[in-house]
C-alpha cells in the first residue's frame, strides 16, 4: 500500500531559488580564522568559501558577526550596522558578500530582533534614565513583587536557566526595577510595541539589503511579543529550553502579535524583489501552527525543528515527513529539513544517544546515555541522505559534511555557553557543537588558522576528519555530501513529490521522481534491486541497517 504525500509547489523561476535550496550554515567564530587570534572571522570565511561552493549548495547563512560583547557568541548585538572587530569590518562583510555571489552562493545573514546586548546604546540610555522616561519604554521594565519589590515581576525563567528578570542597580547605587531577558541577563528583551523598535529594525533590514544580502534568518521569531499583563507561566517538564510541546500556552512565545511584524518585514523584503527571503527560527508546535509563520505574506521558510527532533525510527520519521509536507504545503510554502545547527547536539552524536536530551542541554562527560561514535556517524550519514532526498529546502550546519560529532570532553573551565553558567554547570549547553572546524590534518588547530589558537579546544583525534583527508577519500562523509547534493540537483528532488512505499517494518522508502529512496532503520538487512545512485554506506544486493540508498527507477 502506498500513500501519496501532498506535492510541493514547484519552483517556477530562479527568483524562487529558496524553494528547493540547500543552505549551508556558517558559524563565523568557528569556520576559519584569518588573523590567528583563535576566533574565526570574515576574511577567514571569504578565503575558504570556495570549499562551501564546491559542496554544491545554493546559499550560506551566517550566524551574527555584528558588534557584540560576545556574551552569547554574537547573539547579543550592540550595533547591527557594524561588524565586530573580532570578525573584521564592513569592508570585509562586503568582500564576503561579493565573493559569495561570484561563486554563485546567496547570502543570508542573521537578524536578532527579540533582544539586544546590554551594551547597546538604547540600553545604556535606559539604565541611566529615570524610571518613567521614554528611553526605558524600549525595554520591558517592571516593578518587582513582594516587599520592596525584591521578587521578580513574574515567575518566567530564562531559556538559558535561572530567572528571566534582573533587578537594576540605579546610578545612585539603590535597587530599582527589573528588566526582562528571556535569554542571558546581558540580552534585555525589546518592547516591540514601541515605534522606535519597529522603525529601527526596518532601517537595519534595509542597511543589509542595500549591501546585497539575499535574506535574513530571524532569531527567536516566535518571541518579540509578550502576553498582555505578563502572567506567570507553569511549563510542563521536559519540554526543552525552547518550550517543547506545551509551547502554545507560553505567554512569551508564539503570541499572535508577532505575525504583524513579519508582514511588515515581508513588505520591505518584497520591495527589493522576490528573491530576498526571511527564514524563521520559530520553536512552535505543532507544525500546523508553525505554518502560520510562512503564510504567503509572512516569512518564506521556517526551520523544521519537529523534524530535527524526530528519533531515528521509521514510523516516526514517516509520520513527521508526511505532516511536514502537509502543514507547510497547506500554506503554499516549501517544507524545510534540518538535522543540526549551532544550538543542538550534532546529529552524528544525537542519533545514537540512549538517554533523553532536551534541546539546549547539551552533552558532556557526565551525561547519561552517551553515544557510540561509529553508530552515530553511520546513522547521521543515513539520515542526511534521507533528508537530501526530500522535496523542499534543506539546511546543513558547518562540519556535518565532515561527519563531526559533538565534542563531549571540553574541559569545564573552557566552556563558554551562558547555559553552563546560568544552570550552575548542570546543563553543558551548546559548546560541543561549536568547536572550530578541522581543515588540514597536519596543520596547527587542524588548519583553522596558522597559530594553533582556538576559542574552544578541538578534540584530539580530529585529524582523520579534516577536510583535506576527506577530499582524497571517495568513501568519506564529505564525498557523500557532494554526491548527494549533486544527484539531488540532477534529479530535481527538491522540486519533486513523494510517494511512500511499503517495504516492511523499519524501512523508510519512497519514490521521488525517478529516484527510489530506501532507508533501513530496522535491525536486519533489506534486499534491494536497481542501480545505486548514492549510498550512505557499503551496499550490495542488500542495504545494511542504518544505511540509506538512492536507486535509479
Ligand atoms: C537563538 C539562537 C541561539 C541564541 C538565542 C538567543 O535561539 O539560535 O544561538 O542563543 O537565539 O539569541
Amino acid at each position: 500500500m502506498s500513500t501519496v504525500a501532498p506535492t510541493q509547489s514547484p519552483s517556477q523561476t530562479s527568483t524562487q531559488w529558496w524553494r528547493n535550496a540547500v543552505i549551508y550554515q556558517i558559524y563565523p567564530r568557528s569556520f576559519a580564522d584569518g588573523n590567528g587570534d583563535g576566533i574565526g572571522d570574515l576574511p577567514g570565511i571569504t578565503h575558504r568559501l570556495e570549499h562551501v561552493a564546491a559542496l554544491g549548495v545554493d546559499a550560506v547563512w551566517l550566524s551574527p558577526f555584528y558588534v557584540s560583547p560576545q556574551h552569547d557568541a554574537g547573539y547579543d548585538v550592540a550595533d547591527f550596522r557594524d561588524v565586530d572587530p573580532v570578525f573584521g569590518n564592513l569592508d570585509d562583510a562586503d568582500a564576503l558578500i561579493a565573493r559569495a555571489h561570484e561563486l554563485g552562493l546567496k547570502v543570508i545573514v542573521d537578524m536578532v530582533p527579540n533582544h539586544v546586548s546590554s551594551e547597546h546604546v538604547w540600553f545604556k540610555e535606559a539604565k541611566a534614565a529615570p524610571e518613567d522616561s521614554p528611553a526605558r519604554h524600549r525595554f520591558i521594565y517592571r516593578d518587582g513583587r513582594g516587599e520592596n519589590g525584591s521578587e521578580p515581576p513574574n515567575n518566567w525563567t530564562s531559556v538559558f536557566g535561572g530567572p528571566a528578570w534582573t533587578r537594576e542597580t540605579r546610578p545612585d547605587g539603590t535597587l530599582g526595577q527589573w528588566y526582562l531577558h528571556l535569554f542571558d541577563s546581558t540580552q534585555p528583551d525589546l518592547n516591540w510595541s514601541h515605534p522606535d523598535v519597529q522603525n529601527d529594525f526596518d532601517d537595519i533590514l534595509r542597511f543589509w539589503l542595500d549591501r546585497g544580502v539575499n535574506g535574513f534568518r530571524v532569531d527567536v521569531a516566535h518571541g518579540l511579543i509578550k502576553e498582555e499583563g505578563l502572567p506567570d507561566h507553569f511549563p510542563k517538564e521536559g519540554g526543552g529550553s525552547m518550550g517543547g510541546e506545551e509551547f502554545h500556552a507560553t505567554p512569551y512565545f508564539g503570541q499572535e502579535g508577532v505575525h504583524e511584524v513579519w508582514r511588515r518585514w515581508r513588505t520591505i523584503l518584497d520591495s527589493y524583489g522576490p528573491d530576498r527571503i526571511l527564514v524563521a527560527e520559530a520553536w512552535v508546535y505543532p507544525l500546523t501552527r508553525m505554518a502560520n509563520w510562512v503564510r504567503p505574506d509572512e516569512m518564506h521558510q521556517a526551520f523544521n525543528f519537529p523534524y530535527l527532533e524526530t528519533p531515528w525510527n521509521a514510523d516516526r520519521q514517516r509520520t513527521m515527513i508526511t505532516e511536514s509536507l502537509a502543514a507547510f504545503g497547506g500554506v503554499g510554502a516549501p517544507s524545510t529539513w534540518v538535522l543540526s545547527n549551532h544550538d543542538v547536539v550534532r546529529h552524528a552524536s544525537r542519533l545514537a544517544l540512549t538517554a533523553e536530551n532536551p534541546q539546549g542541554h547539551g552533552i558532556g562527560p557526565n551525561s547519561p546515555g552517551l553515544p557510540i561514535a561509529d553508530l552515530g556517524l553511520k546513522r547521521a550519514r543515513a539520515a542526511t541522505l534521507m533528508m537530501l532526498a526530500l522535496p523542499g529546502s534543506a539546511y546543513i550546519y558547518q562540519g556535518e559534511e565532515l561527519g563531526l560529532p559533538e565534542h563531549v570532553y571540553i574541559p569545564d573551565d573552557a566552556r563558554q555557553d551562558p547555559t553552563w553558567f546560568r544552570t550552575n554547570k548542570e546543563r553543558y549547553g551548546r559548546d560541543g557543537c561549536r568547536v572550530p572546524l578541522p581543515w588540514e590534518a597536519a596543520a596547527p588547530a587542524y588548519g583553522f588558522n596558522d597559530t594553533g589558537a582556538s576559542w574552544l579546544p578541538q578534540p584530539d583525534g580530529w585529524a582523520g576528519l579534516a577536510r583535506d583527508v576527506q577530499s582524497a577519500d571517495p568513501t568519506s562523509t564529505l564525498a557523500l555530501y557532494k554526491a548527494a547534493i549533486r544527484t539531488r540537483r540532477e534529479h530535481s528532488l527538491g522540486d519533486g513529490s513523494l510517494e511512500w512505499l511499503d517495504l516492511g517494518e523499519g524501512v523508510l522508502a519512497f519514490d521521488n521522481g525517478d529516484v527510489r529512496v530506501i532507508a533501513n532503520v530496522s535491525g536486519a538487512p533489506v534486499r534491494i534491486d536497481g542501480q545505486v545512485l548514492v549510498a550512505s554506506g557499503p551496499v550490495s544486493d542488500v542495504v545494511e541497517p542504518d544505511t540509506t540508498v538512492w536507486l535509479a527507477r
